[in-house]
Formats: C-alpha cells, sequence, structure tokens
C-alpha cells in the first residue's frame, strides 16, 4: 500500500476511533459480541473485571494504531502481550483473532454513526499488522518451557538454577557448569 492510501486508511480509524470511544457502551458491546461469537470466548472471561479490561482494550487499541506507524514503544509493549495471549499463559488460540476482529468490526458499525465500508476496510488493514504479531507469539517460549519441565521432573533445585541462569554471577555459573561436567 503507498503512503498516501496508508496515511488515508489511518486517518478514517482514527475518526472512526474517536467516535466509537465517545460513543456510550462501546466497550461493553465489544465484549458482549466478542463472548457469544464462539462457544470458547464467554468461559476465557468468566472472571473478568471489565472496568479494568474496557480501559485496557482502548489503550491496546491506540498501542496497535502506534505499532502500525513502526513505532518502538509500542513495539515493547505488544511484546508483553504477545507473550501474555500465547499458549503457556491466556492460552489465545490463533484461529480466535478473526471472531475478535469481526466483533470490533460489528461494535464500530454499530457505535460509529459515519461507519462505511471504507472504515472497515481501514481498521482491518491498520489492525493487521499487530494481530498478526500477537497471534504468531501463541507458541513461543514452547521449547523453554517443556525444557523447565523436565529440569523440574528430574530436580526443582535445576528448575530455579535454570531459570536465574542470566542472572547468576559469572563465578557460580562456572561452579555451577563444574559440577555439571563432573557429574555427566
Ligand atoms: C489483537 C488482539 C488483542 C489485543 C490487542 C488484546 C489485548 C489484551 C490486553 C491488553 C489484555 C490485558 C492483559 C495484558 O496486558 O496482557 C488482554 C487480556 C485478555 N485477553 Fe486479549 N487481546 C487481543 C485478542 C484477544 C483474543 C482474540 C482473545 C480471546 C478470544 C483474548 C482474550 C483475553 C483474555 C481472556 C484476557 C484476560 C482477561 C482477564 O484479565 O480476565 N484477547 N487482552
Amino acid at each position: 500500500m503507498n503512503t498516501a492510501t496508508k496515511a488515508t486508511a489511518y486517518d478514517l480509524v482514527n475518526g472512526s476511533f474517536g467516535r466509537c470511544a465517545n460513543s456510550n457502551g462501546f466497550f461493553d458491546s465489544f465484549y458482549s459480541i466478542l463472548k457469544g461469537s464462539h462457544p470458547d470466548i464467554a468461559n476465557m472471561f468468566a472472571e473478568t473485571d471489565f472496568t479494568k479490561q474496557n480501559e485496557l482494550l482502548r489503550i491496546a487499541l491506540e498501542l496497535m494504531l502506534m505499532f502500525d506507524h513502526g513505532s518502538d514503544a509500542a513495539k515493547q509493549v505488544m511484546e508483553r502481550i504477545r507473550e501474555s495471549h500465547s499458549r503457556h499463559q491466556l492460552n489465545v488460540p490463533p484461529q480466535l483473532y478473526d471472531y475478535w476482529l469481526d466483533s470490533l468490526m460489528k461494535a464500530c458499525a454499530k457505535h460509529d454513526t459515519e461507519f462505511t465500508p471504507e472504515h472497515e476496510t481501514a481498521w482491518r488493514d491498520v489492525l493487521s499488522k499487530g494481530i498478526n504479531y500477537i497471534k504468531s507469539g501463541y507458541d513461543d517460549g514452547a521449547e523453554e518451557a517443556e525444557c523447565m519441565a523436565y529440569l523440574n521432573f528430574i530436580d526443582p533445585d535445576l528448575e530455579t538454577v535454570a531459570r536465574s541462569w542470566r542472572f547468576l554471577p559469572d563465578s557460580v555459573r562456572a561452579e555451577v557448569m563444574t559440577k555439571i561436567k563432573s557429574a555427566t
């Protein structure tokens, strides 16, 4: 997409987001549509405090727009969300992101009085980079988690050492390595 088209998409999204965020009940509508969109999703939010979650979503959407623009600061926060949504934490399977985006578009259509198909295309385009980034982190850390489980199985002390390995002073690391070498 060329720069002019990109700028137009961003302006369309910015305008639409402003109208949605200022419209009463936008975030509640989104979560209510999302929870009804797939049988697994309502359970995932069973314990959620929506006063907090609505605010987090507002911030996350702003962040996704900044991330699309290439902001380094946004990337750092996105890395954390990518991790929190992975298999080992919130466990959000990649196929659920289509329901998330479709639900968001339905909530926008309901709350943005000026919503058009061009707005929807622009939203989908601007959010795609962030969504793909979070989605593609689903299996990150799989190898590490497997390794930790194995170490814990052999000896919980080994797991503790492995977890703090990079924070240990060189002298302690050298001592541990000597012990491992002499034991094998
Ligand atoms: C790109 C899309 C998404 C963004 C930007 C996003 C953003 C967030 C953020 C910022 C949080 C707060 C916790 C944290 O900071 O990590 C959160 C929590 C959560 N998200 Fe997402 N999310 C996305 C997609 C999804 C999808 C597709 C699902 C499931 C269908 C989902 C389920 C959850 C759940 C269950 C929580 C925890 C709620 C609680 O604290 O009870 N998210 N999300």
